[in-house]
């Protein structure tokens, strides 16, 4: 039997495999209301196969919204509808994560509370648009945070991390990858702070580590992962040293004992960071992005990963644990469908056929 299918131990639980489903915006909630849609149970609940799902991006706060049509969990509503998913999870044997995504300076007033500016360390408008409800929009300067600002977003952090339980998740992810808020306070392309969350390494991974901090008070450091994703350089977010920049903050992650750290990109050809990074962090390693059936066994065989996550693949085939154990092909994601829509392209790709009963 592949090791895939062998269970592992990730922070509180056991899981029955080594699959993960990374996690996937999908923009099905309201855009007014940040409430998701009935069917979007149905969804996460096709995907149950997997040991570990770890959900679509949720804002901590209004501000954090950076897309149209995402969900967040303040309100008594969105709470209610985000038990539906986990209750359809557990009862087909599966976990599931909330990932906490702040979007920061990737986003836009017509998406912001008030059609305030978006929030960043520092304001440097960022490269590059966004769709938004008014079409396509260039980003905007975004309003640097103050000191007394930064801790009102880490108390939205711990927050949304009590609803996330309340609402029945196993645990809580804080996306502190693709260029989002984290990654932007971590990176000195987008962080030109002079004060404590500025300038030094050690400073500009202050922000990540008191949000865990928050995180990790609330849920215990065995329900709360972290993803990171060193030099990706998406939404313009560049650091001009990121190997010493992560090689501090995967060390500073031990002293929370978290359920996981997940990766995404290997890195450059030059910089694999997962052969840097994975032996620096001491608990379960999560490996993500790229990865195909033959690759994500061989890094599970060669303990370069506790576990493996898969993007696409998922979105594309609900039963996708069953097609790697049958060695059967994969339908392909359509990419029209990915942000926004209905069922279409979400609850509707095919599992393999039952055979039937004789
Ligand atoms: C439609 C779509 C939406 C995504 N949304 C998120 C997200 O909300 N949060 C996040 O951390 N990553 C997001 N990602 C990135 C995935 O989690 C994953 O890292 C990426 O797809 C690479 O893995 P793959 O090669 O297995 O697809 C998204 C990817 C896709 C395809």
């Amino acid at each position: 039997m592949s090791e895939i299918f062998t269970p592992v131990r990730v922070g509180r639980y056991d899981l029955s495999n080594r699959l993960v489903m990374a996690p996937m915006t999908r923009s099905r909630a309201g855009d007014d209301d940040g409430v998701i849609a009935g069917y979007v149970a149905d969804y996460y609940a096709q995907r149950s196969g997997a040991g570990l799902i770890i959900s679509e991006g949720v804002y901590p706060s209004a501000s954090g919204k950076g897309y149209v049509s995402t969900p967040g969990i303040e309100t008594d509503a969105q709470v209610e509808a985000w038990k539906k998913v986990t209750d359809a999870v557990h009862a087909k044997g599966s976990h599931i994560f909330m990932q906490i995504m702040h979007c920061g300076r990737i986003s836009h007033p017509s998406m912001q509370p008030d059609n305030a500016l978006p929030v960043a360390p520092s304001a440097i408008k960022p490269a590059g648009q966004t769709w938004t409800a008014i079409g396509q929009q260039g980003f905007v300067t975004p309003h640097e945070l103050t000191v007394l600002e930064i801790q009102g977003v880490i108390a939205d952090y711990r927050a949304t991390t009590r609803r996330a339980l309340e609402a029945g998740f196993d645990g809580v992810e804080l996306h502190a990858a693709s260029g989002y808020l984290p990654e932007q306070f971590l990176s000195n392309g987008s962080n030109k702070r002079t004060d404590e969350y500025g300038g030094t390494i050690r400073n500009r991974i202050r922000f990540v580590l008191e949000v865990l901090a928050a995180m990790v008070e609330e849920a215990g450091g065995d329900r709360v992962g972290i993803k990171i994703s060193p030099e990706m350089n998406f939404n313009d977010v560049v650091d001009d040293n990121p190997q010493a920049l992560y090689w501090e903050l995967v060390e500073e992650l031990n002293q929370f004992d978290l359920a996981y750290l997940h990766l995404t990109r290997q890195g450059t050809p030059e910089m694999n960071y997962h052969t840097l990074l994975r032996p620096r962090f001491r608990g379960p390693y999560l490996m993500g992005a790229g990865l195909n059936k033959k690759t994500a066994e061989a890094a599970i065989s060669a303990g370069k990963a506790d576990a493996v996550v898969f993007g696409e693949l998922f979105l594309a085939n609900p039963d996708l644990p069953e097609r790697f154990q049958q060695g059967t092909t994969f339908n392909s994601p359509d990419r029209s469908t990915y942000y926004g829509g209905d069922e279409k392209g979400y609850t509707d790709y095919p599992t393999l056929k039952v055979a039937e009963p004789v």
